[in-house]
C-alpha cells in the first residue's frame, strides 16, 4: 500500500521498502562481478545520510577494490569465506577524536542563510564541554559527579563521561550509516555481509587506519552467489523482545 503524500515529501511504495529489508541477507560467497563505481558512490552517499549524534558524522568509509590489498583484508578478517570471494571491502570505521572539527565543520557549513544563535551556541559552547573528556579523562570523571548531584533533582545527560562511552557514541552512529550501505547496496540489487571476525590490530595497519578509529564492521559487498545465504533468516518471538508500554 502506498503512504499518503505529504506536502513536499514523495510518495513511498511501502512494499518495495519491505523487499529491500526483507531480502536483505548476510551474503557469505559472491560473484566475481564488480559492483560499478557509480553504485558504490550511491551508496556511500546514502550510508552517510543516516541520523547520528548531533550530526556530528564520526564515521570513516575505507573502501578497498583492489586484488591485492583485498586480499590481505581478507586475511585479516579470518579468512571467512564472505570477505576472500567479495570484489569490494569496506572497513565501517568510528571516529571518537573528529567531533571537534566536525562541530567546527557544522558551524560553518550551516545550510541556511542565518546561523541560529541556539545551533552557534551547541557547537561553540555546549560541545566542546559535552563530549571532551580531558586530560586523563578528569573532566569526564568531573561531568559525571556533576551529573550524579544534579541528576537527584532533574533528568541530566549521563554520558558519554569516559574513553569508553566515547566509543559507544561514536559506535552507534556509526552503525546505522552500516544499516544505510547494506539496506542501499541491497536496492541497487547487490549484497553484503558485515563482519566483527577481524583482527583490529591488522585491519588498521593495513588500511593505515587512524589510532583512534575503532574498525566497526568491515563490510564484504557484492553480488550474491547462488550458495550465497547459508540458512533460511529466523528471528526469535517477538513478545520477548518487543515491549509495548
Ligand atoms: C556487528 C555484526 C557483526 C557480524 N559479524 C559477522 C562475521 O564476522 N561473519 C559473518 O559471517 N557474519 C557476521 N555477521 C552477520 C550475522 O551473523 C547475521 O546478521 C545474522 O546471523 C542474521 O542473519 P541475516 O543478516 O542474514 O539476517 C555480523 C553481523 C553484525 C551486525
Amino acid at each position: 500500500m502506498n503512504a499518503k503524500a505529504d506536502a513536499g515529501l514523495p510518495v513511498i511504495d511501502v512494499e518495495e521498502f519491505r523487499k529491500v529489508v526483507r531480502s536483505r541477507r548476510s551474503v557469505r560467497r559472491f560473484t566475481e562481478e564488480p559492483v560499478p563505481d557509480s553504485v558504490l558512490d550511491d551508496c556511500l552517499e546514502l550510508a552517510t545520510l543516516a541520523p547520528n549524534s548531533s550530526n556530528l558524522q564520526p564515521w570513516e568509509f575505507f573502501v578497498v577494490k583492489t586484488p591485492a590489498l583485498r586480499a590481505k583484508l581478507a586475511e585479516a578478517c579470518l579468512g571467512q569465506n564472505a570477505a576472500k570471494t567479495a570484489p569490494v571491502l569496506i572497513a565501517i570505521v568510528a571516529r571518537t577524536d573528529t567531533w571537534r572539527e566536525h562541530a567546527r565543520l557544522a558551524v560553518e557549513e550551516w545550510p541556511e542563510e542565518k546561523l541560529p544563535s541556539i545551533v552557534e551556541k551547541y557547537y561553540r559552547k555546549i560541545t566542546p564541554i559535552h563530549y571532551n573528556q580531558g586530560p586523563l579523562g578528569l573532566l569526564g570523571v568531573a561531568k559525571k559527579a556533576a551529573g550524579l548531584v544534579v541528576g537527584l533533582s532533574r533528568p541530566v545527560p549521563r554520558g558519554p563521561y569516559s574513553a569508553n562511552e566515547m566509543k559507544v557514541w561514536a559506535t552507534k552512529s556509526t552503525a546505522l550509516a552500516a544499516e544505510n550501505l547494506m539496506l542501499a547496496l541491497r536496492a541497487h540489487g547487490y549484497d553484503s555481509c558485515p563482519m566483527e571476525g577481524f583482527d583490529e590490530c591488522r585491519v588498521k595497519k593495513l588500511l593505515k587506519i587512524p589510532r583512534k578509529g575503532l574498525v566497526t564492521m568491515v563490510l564484504a559487498a557484492g553480488r550474491r552467489a547462488e550458495n550465497g545465504v547459508y540458512n533460511r533468516q529466523y528471528r526469535f518471538d517477538r513478545d520477548n523482545l518487543i515491549h509495548y508500554m
